[in-house]
C-alpha cells in the first residue's frame, strides 16, 4: 500500500485507517514485559484498563508489514488523487481550507525533507513520505504493545465522558483518527508543524498547523491531552505540562508515549561497543548538544506532579530491536520495531549527527551500514524502553 498524506492527494492514510479501526479491546492483558509503577503522587496500582469507547462492534484488520515496504514516493501536491478513492472519506479536514503557501515550503537536505512551519523550530526528524510511512507502520507497533488500546488513561472515568480531545504532535494523524472513529462524540483535533495529515477524515477530527511550544489559544479545554513520540521534538518538558495543565478541565487526563533512551541489553549479548548500542549512545549525545534530552521521560512523572497533576502513573515496555525473543508477542513486536528501525535509521541520524555530533554526512551513511547489520543480529538481545506516563489534573 503507498500512502500519501498530503493535503491535495492523500487518501490512503484514510483507507488505512478504516481498516484499522477497531473497538478497544477491553480489559487487554498487560504486555509481559509490563512493570507498573506508581510516581510522585500516584496512587498505587494502575487504573482499569477497561474502556467505555462507544464503538465496539468493528473488528481491526492488521496490515502487513509488506504495507509499508513499497517503493517510496512524494506525491506531495499530486492533484492525480480523486476524492472516490477514500473509503472513509466523509468530512474534508479544516486544516486543508485554510493554510498559507508558507508552510509547504518544505526545505529539503541530505535527500530528505523537513518541515518548514516556523522554521526557527528545530525538529531534527524529516517529514517525508518515507518518514510518514514509517509513523503508519511505529502506529501498529503501538498498537501491539497496548493490545488494541490507545490510551491506558482512564477515560471511562470522566464524569461527562470525553468530548474534547488534543493530539500534540499528530504525524501523520493516525492515532487522532482512530481515536475519533472509536469515540465518534468527541471532537478530537490534531496539531503539527507540518500539514502532512490525510484531508478526508473522520468528521469529528480536525488538524491544525499549530507549535506545541507556543502559547496556545483553543476554544475550549479537553478532556483528554495525548502526545506520543515527542521527546526528540520538545526542550521543555515543564512548560508543555504546564500548558496541558491550564487547557485541560478539572479531572481531566493527559498521556504521553514515549521511547526512552538509550538501547539497553540486559544479558550481556550485546556489549557498549556494538554499533547497535554505539548508534543509541551517539545519539542520545547529539540530541544533547541540540538541547534534546531522550532521556526525559525519567523525569516525566516528577515534572507533571510538580505542575499540579496527581494520579501519575508510569508503564514501561518493551521494543526487541529484532525477533530475537523466544515469547511469539514480542518476537512480533521486534519483526515490526525492525522495519520501524531500518526505516527509519536515516531520518532519526542525519540531523541530529551532522548537526549535533558535526559528522559529516558521508561519514554518517558509513556509520549507519553498519548500525544496520548489527540491528540485524538476533544474538544480541537489545530493546528500547518504551514509557506510557500518563496523570489527571484534580478535580
Ligand atoms: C516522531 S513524530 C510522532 C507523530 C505522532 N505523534 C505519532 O505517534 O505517530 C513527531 C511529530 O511531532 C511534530 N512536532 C515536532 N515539533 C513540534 C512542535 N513544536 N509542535 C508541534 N508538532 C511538532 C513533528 O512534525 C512530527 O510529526
Amino acid at each position: 500500500m503507498s500512502s500519501s498524506h498530503n493535503a491535495d492527494a492523500s487518501t490512503s492514510g484514510a483507507e488505512q485507517n478504516a481498516e484499522r479501526t477497531g473497538s478497544s479491546e477491553a480489559n487487554a492483558a498487560s504486555d509481559i514485559q509490563q512493570n507498573v509503577v506508581a510516581a510522585a503522587g500516584g496512587q498505587g496500582a494502575p487504573h482499569s484498563s477497561a474502556e467505555a469507547g462507544p464503538s465496539t462492534q468493528s473488528a481491526y484488520y492488521p496490515p502487513s508489514l509488506s504495507d509499508f515496504t513499497g517503493p517510496v514516493a512524494d506525491s506531495h501536491n499530486s492533484s492525480s488523487n480523486s476524492d472516490t478513492d477514500s473509503a472513509v472519506g466523509d468530512f474534508v479536514s479544516t486544516r486543508s481550507q485554510s493554510l498559507s503557501e508558507s508552510v509547504f515550503d518544505f526545505r529539503n537536505e541530505h535527500g530528505r525533507r523537513y518541515h518548514a512551519y516556523r522554521d526557527g523550530v528545530e525538529y531534527q526528524l524529516p517529514n517525508d513520505e518515507q518518514e510518514l510511512d514509517r509513523l503508519d507502520l511505529q502506529h501498529h507497533l503501538f498498537y501491539l504493545t497496548l493490545r488494541g488500546k490507545l490510551q491506558q488513561s482512564p477515560l471511562d472515568e470522566l464524569p461527562y465522558g470525553v468530548q474534547n480531545v488534543l493530539d500534540i504532535g499528530t504525524g501523520t494523524g493516525i492515532w487522532a483518527i482512530d481515536f475519533a472513529d472509536r469515540y465518534p462524540t468527541a471532537k478530537v483535533i490534531g496539531t503539527d508543524l507540518s500539514p502532512v495529515q490525510p484531508v478526508y477524515v473522520p468528521p469529528n477530527c480536525h488538524f491544525y498547523v499549530d507549535d506545541a511550544t507556543a502559547d496556545w489559544n483553543f476554544d475550549a479545554p479537553f478532556d483528554f491531552i495525548h502526545g506520543r513520540m515527542l521527546v526528540v521534538a520538545i526542550k521543555d518538558w515543564s512548560a508543555l505540562f504546564r500548558q496541558c495543565f491550564d487547557n485541560l478541565t478539572p479531572g481531566g487526563w493527559v498521556e504521553f508515549q514515549d521511547l526512552n533512551f538509550p538501547f539497553r541489553c540486559d544479558d550481556g549479548s550485546a556489549g557498549p561497543d556494538s554499533a547497535a548500542l554505539q548508534w543509541s549512545y551517539k545519539f542520545v549525545e547529539g540530541a544533547a548538544k541540540l538541547g534534546i534530552d531522550m532521556t526525559a521521560p525519567n523525569k516525566f512523572a516528577q515534572q507533571l506532579a510538580e505542575v499540579g497533576f496527581v494520579d501519575v502513573q508510569v508503564e514501561r515496555y518493551v521494543w526487541p530491536i529484532n525477533r530475537w525473543p523466544k515469547d511469539e508477542h514480542e518476537k512480533e513486536k521486534g519483526l515490526w520495531m525492525l522495519q520501524n528501525m531500518q526505516e527509519g535509521l536515516q531520518g532519526f541520524s542525519m540531523g541530529i549527527f551532522t548537526k549535533g555530533l558535526g559528522w559529516r554526512a558521508e561519514e554518517v551513511e558509513v556509520f549507519l551500514a553498519e548500525v544496520r547489520r548489527a540491528f540485524n543480529n538476533r544474538k544480541s538481545h537489545v530493546y528500547l524502553p518504551i514509557w506510557i506516563v500518563y496523570a489527571r489534573k484534580p478535580s
